[in-house]
């Protein structure tokens, strides 16, 4: 990989992303040693820079940053001089001072990582900023998918919930439809405007209109800060009108795949028991996200002055 960072997947073209992904296949090798390390980034420094807070993202990107032998640095946000007005890019030149390879940074305001990427030499991988773009979870999407199918290629792809607000939904319909799938996207008017004409889907007014015609529903996260707002009423409407439940799952394609990006609200955006239930692949992108930040580390870095082979 020629690129320095990491920022989005509008524009990748597909012969980068599928790099990305059969890089990412042949990591999980790693995972199933014993020793589940490899030396390649030796001597690295990675460091996770998160201004908001994470489950997934951040832990994994750790664990691929060690499985690949880097140090890591988690700097935590809340425990930081950025409580006493430090602002980012102050914290940035400092965290620069310590030399490190890469940061891997979320941000609430989109375009944040972008700014870091052109103002220092480091790798700045998008771990999400604001309501832009969260690229590794769309390429962990992908691979699960990928998994499943072999190819992307005239797969249908249905997106529902809150998709005028998602950095997850917006990386995946770049990805998505670079790799030559369809992407149908469904939610609330308040969530799902016309202006998403702009982007390349297909807009529906029901979940039941998109479950029935996708090979897998990615169900995006209803952000709770939201509800009682003008965006949404209640909790209790929205799972009526587009939760996922069991009822809406039997019109569905046998063999579709029901994914979510977590965290999860159960009883929301999604039931429990669908989330549980044998078509459920949300713990496989969990552990597909530890490849495909492996990936990503070994193709920005690993090239890069001071790596070594894979091994
Ligand atoms: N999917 C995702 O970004 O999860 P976290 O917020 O836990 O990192």
């Amino acid at each position: 990989m020629t690129r320095k960072d990491l920022l989005g997947l509008r524009g990748m073209p597909r012969t980068e992303i599928e790099n990305i992904l059969s890089t990412a296949a042949s990591m999980r090798e790693v995972g199933r040693r014993k020793i589940k390390k490899v030396p390649t980034l030796r001597g690295r420094l990675v460091v996770t820079l998160f201004f908001e807070n994470s489950t997934r993202t951040r832990t994994s990107f750790e664990l691929a940053a060690k499985r690949l032998s880097a140090d890591t640095l988690s700097f935590s946000v809340s425990t930081s001089s950025t409580t006493k007005g430090e602002s980012l890019m102050d914290t940035a030149r400092n965290i620069h001072a310590m030399s490190p390879d890469a940061i891997i940074m979320r941000h609430a305001c989109a375009g944040a990582p972008h700014l870091l990427g052109r103002s220092f030499p480091f790798s700045v991988i998008n771990a999400g900023d604001g309501i832009n773009e969260h690229p590794s979870q769309a390429l962990l999407d992908m691979l699960t998918m990928q998994d499943h199918w072999g190819s992307l290629e005239g797969r249908t792809v249905a997106i529902v919930g809150d998709v005028q607000h998602s950095r997850v939904a917006r990386s995946n319909i770049y990805g998505l439809t670079t790799m030559g799938a369809r992407v149908l996207v469904a939610g609330p008017g308040t969530m799902c405007r016309r202006e998403l004409a702009g982007l390349p889907v297909e807009r529906r007014h029901t979940i039941d209109d998109v479950v029935a015609e996708a090979d897998a529903v990615m169900m995006l996260r209803i952000q709770r800060e939201r509800l009682g707002k003008a965006l949404l009423p209640s909790a209790r409407e929205y799972a009526a009108f587009y939760g996922l439940d069991l009822a809406r799952l039997q019109r569905a394609r046998p063999e579709v795949l029901v994914m979510h990006p977590g965290p999860i609200n159960r009883g929301v955006e999604i039931g429990a028991d669908v989330a549980d239930g044998e078509r459920s692949v949300i713990l496989d992108q969990v552990t597909n996200g530890i490849a495909v930040r492996m990936a990503l580390l070994f193709l920005l870095l690993g090239g890069r002055e001071g790596g070594e082979d894979a091994g």
